[in-house]
C-alpha cells in the first residue's frame, strides 16, 4: 500500500510557489491529495469551485496529485482518506509560530498523523496567493508566479473589479 499524503490550503488562488510544493511532495509520496478548505466563514477572492478547477488544470501534469475540498477538521479529513501524513510548505521564518501551533494541535487532534514541512525553491519564498491578488489587482504583472490559467482569472477578476 501507497503511502499518501494531504496537501492542504486555502489556494486562493494557487501559486508557482504551491505547485513547486506539490512537485516535491509527489517525488515524496504515493498520492498527494491537494484539499482546499470549505470555510464558511471566510469568502475567498475566487469562490471554492473556481479554486478547485484552477487547481486541477494547473495540476494536470502531476499524475500523482489528486485535487478535493474539505470541511471540518483537518485531521478528520485526513483519516478519512487514507492519509497518514499532512505535507505543509515553510517558506520563511515568519511562516514557523503559525505552523508550529498548527502542527501541535493536529497532532494533540491525532497522534497518528504526522505534519511534513518542505521549503519551496528560493524563487518563491517571497510568493503568497494575497500579494499575487493584490500585485494583480493594481495591474502589476505576475507572470511566472502563477500558473497561466491563473494569470488569466486574475486578469478576469480585475476587469469585473474595474466594472463594478
Ligand atoms: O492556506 P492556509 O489558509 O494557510 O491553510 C490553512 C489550513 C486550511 C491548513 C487550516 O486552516 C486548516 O487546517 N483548517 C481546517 C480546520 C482545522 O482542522 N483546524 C485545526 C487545525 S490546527
Amino acid at each position: 500500500m501507497g503511502v499518501k499524503a494531504v496537501y492542504p490550503g486555502s489556494f486562493d488562488p494557487v501559486t508557482n510557489g504551491h505547485l513547486d510544493l506539490m512537485q516535491r511532495a509527489s517525488v515524496l509520496f504515493d498520492e498527494v491529495v491537494v484539499a482546499v478548505l470549505k470555510n464558511p466563514g471566510k469568502n475567498g477572492a475566487f469562490p471554492l469551485s473556481q479554486r478547485v478547477s484552477l487547481l486541477q488544470e494547473a495540476t494536470r501534469g502531476l499524475p500523482r496529485v489528486r485535487v478535493d475540498s474539505f470541511a471540518g477538521l483537518l485531521v478528520d479529513y485526513a483519516s478519512q482518506v487514507g492519509a497518514r501524513v499532512i505535507v505543509r510548505g515553510l517558506r520563511a521564518v515568519s511562516d514557523f509560530e503559525y505552523e508550529f501551533q498548527m502542527a501541535l494541535m493536529n497532532r494533540r487532534l491525532s497522534a497518528e498523523i504526522e505534519t511534513v514541512y518542505l521549503m519551496p525553491a528560493e524563487q518563491y519564498t517571497y510568493l503568497s496567493s494575497g500579494l499575487v491578488k493584490e500585485v494583480a489587482s493594481l495591474g502589476g504583472c505576475v507572470d511566472g508566479l502563477v500558473p497561466a490559467c491563473v494569470a488569466r482569472a486574475l486578469r478576469e477578476f480585475r476587469g469585473k473589479e474595474e466594472k463594478s
